[in-house]
C-alpha cells in the first residue's frame, strides 16, 4: 500500500529521549529565536512588492498572511510539543501520513529553506549595495542584480519587445555577486560548525527591533491620509487568475515575511517545559512580528504612498519583473521621485524620502548586519532536513557524511550553498520568495492535515499542547494555504507541481527501495535518526 510506510511515533520519541540534549531554552528565548528567524527580507524589501500588488490595501494582506500563519502555527504547536524532535514538518508527516507524503513534504521544504535563503540573500545584497553606494563605493548594476538577464530571457522566450524591457536591458544587471558572497560566507560558517548562539541572536533581534521602531517613530508622524487613497487599486484579487495581483496576491507574497517561525518547533528538544513554551514561542513571535509589520506598513504607506506602477498602456506591471525595473528606471530618469514600489530597499527609501537619510542608512546597516543570520537559520534548517532524509535512507548516505575535522555535515551544506547561491545569482527577490512560499504552504497544509489525522488515529496519546478547536483551526489553515497558494503568480504556482514531479521520480527511482523504514531497519536507525551527525562535539559559536 502506497501510504502504508509510517515511521512509528514511539520510535521517533525514543530518539528524542536518547539524545538527551540539554533543555535550556525558555519561552522568552524561544520567542526571540522565532523573531530572529522571521524578521528579514520580507519586511525590509518585499513591502515594495506587496505595494505593487495591492497598493495601500497591502495592510489587509499582512493581516491575511499573519492569520494563515497563526492557524498553521497552532497546528505546528500540537505536533511540535507532542513530537519534540528536529526535522519539523517532514518528521511529523513521516509519523502520521507515511513515507511518500513525508518525502513530498521534505522535498517541498527544500523550496522553503534553500530557495528562501536565496531570497533573503538577495534582500541582503540590495541593502549592502545601497550602503556601499552611500559610502561612495559604487557597485555596478551589472554585477548586483539580474534584471537585464531576466529581460533577455523573457525576450528569448518570445515576450513582445517593449520600451520597459529595453530599459531593463540597458540599466539592469546580469548576476548578483553580493548575494553569492553572503551565501558563500554562511556556507563556510556552517561547514566550520558555527551555529548562532542565543546571545548573538538576541543582539541581532534587538538591532532589527530598534530599526523597525525607529522607522515607525519617524514615519507615523509624517503620515498623510491622502496616501491611503485609493485604498484598494487592484481589488481583492482572484485566486484563479494568473496575475497574482490584489490583496490576496500580495498576501501570498508577503507570507514570506512570516516564514521562519517554524524554527521554534525545531528547537523543541532543547526547550524546558516544551508543552508550555513551544506554543508560546511560536504564537508569541508571530504576534509580535504581525504588530510590527502592520505599523511599519502603515508608516511606509502613510509617509510616501504605495500606489502600483503601470506601463504606458495602463497595465499594472508584475512586481520583480524586468518591465517594472525598466519602467522605474525611466520614471527616475525623468525626474520623478522613486515610488515605493520601485525601491529595492523599501524602508531605507521611505526614510530617505521623508528627509531622514542618515537614519535610513542605519536601518540599511541593521539589515546588512541581521539578514545573514536569517540566511544562516534557513540554510541550517535545510541541511538538517537533508541530513534527516539521508539518515532515513531516502537520499544518498554520502550526503550525511561528516567532516573529519569540523564534525559537520559538510557535503550537504556545500550542496545546499551551491544551489542557493545559483538561484540567488540569477533570480529577483520577489520570484524567489514566491517559489519559497509555494513549498512552505504545502508543508503547512500537510501539518494541518497531520494534526487532524493523528487526533483520529491516535486519540489517546498524550498531547502536551492541544490545538484549540482543532477541527475548525486545522481546516482554516488548510483553506488559507490553498487560497494563498492559488493567489501566487502563475509561474510560482507551477513550480510546486514541477518540483513535486521531479521529487516523485527520485522517490520511485531511488529512495523507495533504499528507505530504512521500507527495509525494516527502523529500530537500528532510530537510535540516532534525528540527531546531528554522530559524535558531533558542541559546535563553536560566534558568541
Ligand atoms: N521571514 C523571513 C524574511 O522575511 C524569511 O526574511
Amino acid at each position: 500500500m502506497i501510504f502504508g510506510r509510517v515511521k512509528p511515533l514511539d520510535a521517533i520519541l525514543a530518539t528524542a529521549e536518547k539524545k538527551g540534549l540539554h533543555r535550556t531554552l525558555g519561552a522568552f528565548q524561544l520567542t526571540m529565536l522565532g523573531i530572529g528567524a522571521v524578521i528579514g527580507t520580507g519586511i525590509f524589501v518585499l513591502t515594495s512588492e506587496a505595494a505593487q500588488k495591492a497598493g495601500p490595501a497591502m495592510l489587509l494582506s499582512f493581516v491575511v498572511a499573519g492569520f494563515v500563519c497563526a492557524v498553521a502555527a497552532l497546528c505546528y504547536s500540537e505536533l511540535a510539543s507532542m513530537v519534540p524532535v528536529s526535522g519539523s514538518a517532514y518528521t511529523y508527516s513521516y509519523a502520521v501520513v507515511g513515507e511518500i507524503l513525508a518525502w513530498m513534504v521534505g522535498w517541498a521544504l527544500i523550496l522553503e529553506y534553500a530557495v528562501g535563503a536565496s531570497a533573503v540573500a538577495v534582500g541582503w545584497s540590495n541593502h549592502a549595495v545601497g550602503l556601499l553606494n552611500s559610502l561612495g563605493w559604487h557597485i555596478p548594476a551589472a554585477i548586483s542584480n539580474a534584471d537585464a538577464l531576466m529581460a533577455h530571457m523573457q525576450l528569448a522566450l518570445g515576450a513582445a519587445p517593449s520600451e520597459d524591457l529595453d530599459k531593463a536591458l540597458a540599466v539592469g544587471g546580469w548576476i548578483n555577486v553580493p548575494a553569492i558572497i553572503v551565501i558563500g560566507f554562511v556556507t563556510w560558517l556552517l561547514v566550520i560548525g558555527t551555529t548562532e548562539s542565543a546571545r548573538v541572536n538576541a543582539v541581532l533581534v534587538l538591532i532589527k527591533i530598534a530599526a523597525l521602531t525607529a522607522f515607525i517613530a519617524l514615519t507615523l508622524p509624517a503620515l498623510k491620509s491622502d496616501n491611503f487613497n485609493p485604498f484598494m487599486p487592484t481589488g481583492i484579487g482572484n485566486p484563479l487568475s494568473s496575475s497574482g495581483l490584489g490583496v490576496l496576491g500580495a498576501a501570498a507574497s508577503i507570507f514570506f515575511a512570516y516564514v521562519g517561525f517554524d524554527a521554534v518547533s525545531t528547537a523543541a528538544e532543547e526547550t524546558k517545559n516544551p508543552q508550555r513554551n513551544v506554543p508560546i514561542g511560536l504564537i508569541g513571535s508571530l504576534v509580535i512580528c504581525t504588530i510590527f509589520y502592520l505599523l511599519v506598513a502603515s508608516g511606509a504607506i502613510g509617509a510616501i504612498g504605495a500606489q502600483p506602477v503601470a506601463n504606458a498602456a495602463g497595465q499594472i506591471l508584475s512586481p520583480g519583473s524586468p518591465e517594472l525595473a525598466g519602467r522605474c528606471a525611466t520614471l527616475v530618469a525623468s525626474g520623478f521621485v522613486e515610488p515605493l514600489v520601485c525601491s529595492k530597499e523599501a524602508l531605507v527609501h521611505v526614510l530617505e524620502a521623508i528627509d531622514w537619510p542618515f537614519v535610513g542608512r542605519l536601518v540599511g546597516l541593521a539589515a546588512v548586519l541581521a539578514l545573514p543570520s536569517v540566511v544562516l537559520m534557513m540554510m541550517f534548517g535545510q541541511t538538517r532536513i537533508f541530513f534527516t532524509m539521508a539518515r532515513d535512507g531516502l537520499l544518498p548516505e554520502k550526503l550525511a557524511s561528516v567532516h573529519s575535522k569540523y564534525r559537520t555535515p559538510h557535503v550537504v551544506t556545500v550542496v545546499t550553498g551551491v544551489c542557493a547561491a545559483f538561484a540567488a545569482a540569477v533570480l529577483p527577490v520577489g520570484k524567489l520568495a514566491d517559489y519559497s512560499n509555494a513549498g512552505t504552504l504545502f508543508a503547512f497544509f500537510m501539518v494541518a492535515i497531520s494534526v487532524m489525522v493523528l487526533r483520529r488515529t491516535d486519540p489517546n496519546r498524550h498531547r502536551p499542547f492541544r490545538t484549540p478547536l482543532v477541527f475548525v483551526v486545522a481546516p482554516l489553515a488548510i483553506l488559507g494555504c490553498v487560497v494563498l497558494y492559488l493567489s501566487l503568480p502563475l509561474t510560482a504556482k507551477l513550480v510546486l507541481p514541477i518540483w513535486g514531479a521531479i521529487g516523485l521520480l527520485i522517490y520511485f527511482g531511488y529512495s523507495r527501495s533504499r528507505s530504512h523504514v521500507g527495509r525494516g531497519l527502523v529500530e537500528v536507525h532510530e537510535l540516532d535518526s534525528d540527531a546531528p551527525p554522530p559524535a558531533v562535539p558542541p559546535t563553536p559559536s560566534f558568541d
